[in-house]
Formats: C-alpha cells, structure tokens, sequence
C-alpha cells in the first residue's frame, strides 16, 4: 500500500544499507578529500548522499540542496558527474562551499600557499597587532598576532578564498579552549586544565603558525585528491542568502538535504571565530531553527512555516514530479505538515540508525529519509 502523508513514524523499518557501523565507514572514508577542509557541526556523510542520489535520483544531470551547509550535497554531486547548486544563509558556509568546489589550477594554487607560508615564516611579531574584543579575548597575543598577520596576506593572492579557510580552521584550531570542547565552548581557557580527551593535564595553545602550516598543506592535499576524483564538466554553483526569497534559478532534477533540526544547532555561532576573523556579514536572523530560538510552541511554529516556506520556493525550481530527498531527525512529527504546506507529497520514508562515535553523545539515533514529490 502506497504511504500517505499521515504515515507513522514508529512503524518505520531500519534500513540497514544506509546504517552503517565504524567498521563499515571508516573515519577516513566519511571525512575524505575536501569534505575534511574545515569542522562543520551537523553535516552529512558523503557516502549516505552518494546513496540517496543512486536511489532516488539516478537520472538526475543536476542537484539543489536549499540548506546546503558545508557542501556535502555538492561535492557528492560534482563526484557523480552531476551539477551541484547549494544555498546557505550563513557566509561561512558559502565561502567553504565555493573553496571545496572550485576548479583550481593545482600548480598555481601550490605555490600561492607555499609563498604565504615563507612569510607568515618571515613574521616577527613586534608589536601587537590591531585586533578587536573578540580575538583579544579568546586568543593567546603570539596566536593573534600570527593569525592577524596572515589574514593580512590574503587580498595579495588570486586563491584568498582557500586561504581564509586555512587561516578559519587554524583560528578554531588556536582558541583559548580546552580540547573536549571546540564546538561551542562558553568561555576562554585561560591555564592548564585536566583533559577529559587526553587524560592528562593541558595547556591552551598559544601559538597559530604551526595550524596555519599544517593546514595550508593539508587543504592542498585534499583539493588535490578531490581534482582527482571529480567529473570533468559538472561545475557548482553556491547562492547565499534565505532559501525562502532567493531566486533558485534551475529547473533542477531533484534535491538532496538536510534542513536544520529545530533548536539544536546554531550554524553562525559555531563558525563565530571566522566572522570574527574575516569580517563576514552576520545574518543569523534569518537562520531556521537556530537553537537560541529554543523549542517553544511559538520557535517551533515559526520553524514549520520558515522550512515550508524554504521547500515552496525550491519546488518552484524543479522539474515536474522531481524527487525532493530529506534527510531529517523528526521526532516531533512535524514533517507531515511542512511538505503539505510547501504543496509536496511523500512518497516514501525510511529510516537509518546513525552511529554516533563520541561518548559525549551516546545514545540511538535515527535519522529518516523522506522522499516527496
Ligand atoms: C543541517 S545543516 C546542512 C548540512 C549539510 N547537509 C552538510 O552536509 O553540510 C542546515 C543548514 O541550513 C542553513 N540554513 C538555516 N536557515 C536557512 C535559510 N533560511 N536559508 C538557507 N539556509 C539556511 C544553516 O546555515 C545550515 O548550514
């Protein structure tokens, strides 16, 4: 029997094709080439994109993902031969977006980046650099004052997008925080500390050169291995703004993504070191779901109709009867009603048990896949 709208979740079966163990996916595998550019809390795992798109969308010569984030969607789509257009309403996310799917001259790129690291080399600090309240706050001087020094390098080079990426990963790398807490933590580390992770005493890093190195030449490597991995032709296109007013340009083959779930993540404030650093315009206003906004009755209707209204514009972008993919933690049954209002009809849903690897975090946890139309 075909399911409705109204299907319920408890009966949903596992799937176990979509479930895998550590051993299955490896870390390595989850987190290869350029989908390792830069921490991003909440994104997909490649090869769980890959699947949906053999399943679903098999035809598909181009994907959108209206909440696009780190790019999964993209990269995946630019590894099948397939067009990729991914939208995001926060900065950071476009510019590491752009970064993980540009096409680079390899040659050119290499030597930009080994040019920047002989003089960030160079670099004596001998005064103290012009910062402002935040880096003041949550960086050691010496981390500052290299940090600031090759942010200061970027407007002369042809790849400064890639290297604000490399100076943002170094710069989280180099906060004043303890190591078990560099997703959000609340306050600056100032001294040594007993590590949970570690199980030993640390120290807060006071240093940024040696991130910026090492990152510099690990971005390298892993643009270089995706070059070799990605289909000649297919091209992304990355579009920042609100996924309800953009224009989505297309008409698209079908959609790939993962909305925001309601109150659990803040997308801006986990990347607030690279806003801080770059100077990015700061549009968390119009951020669904954002978890400052919290689960009330009033958050979580305003929730439903801001990713309705997100899933109405991007099926204006489509193809008639194209596949809309959703991969979704929805325990609050809510996405019944967002896809009713946004004029779709599921046509399927599973479920898939997600391995979550952090002790912090135990715990089951499902995600499900809905296909609408
Ligand atoms: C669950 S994440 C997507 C992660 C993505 N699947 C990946 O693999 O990186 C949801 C994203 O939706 C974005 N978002 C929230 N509100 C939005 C809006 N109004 N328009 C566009 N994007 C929005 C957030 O910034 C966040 O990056």
């Amino acid at each position: 029997m075909a399911p409705t709208q109204d299907v319920l979740y408890r009966e949903l079966d596992v799937d176990p094709a979509l479930s895998w163990s550590e051993r299955d996916l490896p870390e390595r595998e989850r987190t290869k080439h350029v989908h390792r550019l830069h921490p991003y809390l909440g994104k997909f795992v490649p090869q769980l994109v890959e699947a949906l798109i053999d399943r679903h969308l098999p035809q598909a010569k181009n994907v959108l993902d209206p909440f696009a984030g780190s790019g999964t969607t993209l990269v995946q789509s630019l590894e099948s031969g397939r067009d990729g257009t991914g939208v995001d309403v926060a900065a950071f996310n476009c510019v590491l977006m752009r970064v993980k799917t540009a096409e680079y001259n390899l040659f050119a790129l290499e030597h930009e980046l080994r040019d920047s690291l002989r003089r960030l080399e160079a670099f004596d600090s001998v005064r103290p650099p012009r910062t402002n309240a935040y880096i003041d706050r949550w960086f050691a001087p010496q981390a500052a004052a290299e940090l600031v020094f090759y942010r200061s390098l970027i407007d002369d080079y042809e790849h400064a997008d890639v290297m604000r990426v490399v100076l943002t990963r170094a710069a989280r790398s180099a906060r004043r925080t303890t190591h078990f807490d560099l997703d959000f933590p609340r306050e600056p580390q100032i001294g040594e500390y007993w590590c949970h992770k570690h199980r030993k005493t640390c120290r807060p890093v006071e240093r940024a050169e040696h991130f910026l190195r090492r990152y510099a030449l690990d971005t390298l490597a892993r643009i270089r291995e995706f070059s070799r991995v990605r289909a000649r032709g297919p091209e992304a296109t990355v579009l920042h703004g609100d996924a309800r007013e953009l224009d989505l340009g297309g008409p698209y083959d079908g959609v790939v993504t993962s909305p925001p779930y309601p109150g659990l993540i803040d997308y801006h404030e986990q990347h607030r070191y690279a806003y801080e650093l770059l100077g990015l315009q700061d549009a968390r206003k119009h951020e669904l779901g954002a978890a400052e906004r919290g689960t009330s009755s009033k958050a979580i209707a305003d929730y439903v109709e801001g990713v309705a209204g997100v899933f109405a514009n991007a099926r204006e972008a489509l193809r008639p009867r194209a596949p809309v993919v959703i991969v979704i933690n929805d325990r609050r049954e809510l996405y019944p009603e967002v896809l009713d209002r946004a004029g779709l009809t599921i046509e399927t849903r599973y479920r898939r048990h997600v391995n979550r690897r952090t002790g912090r975090r135990a715990g089951e946890f499902f995600e499900d896949v809905i296909v609408a139309r």
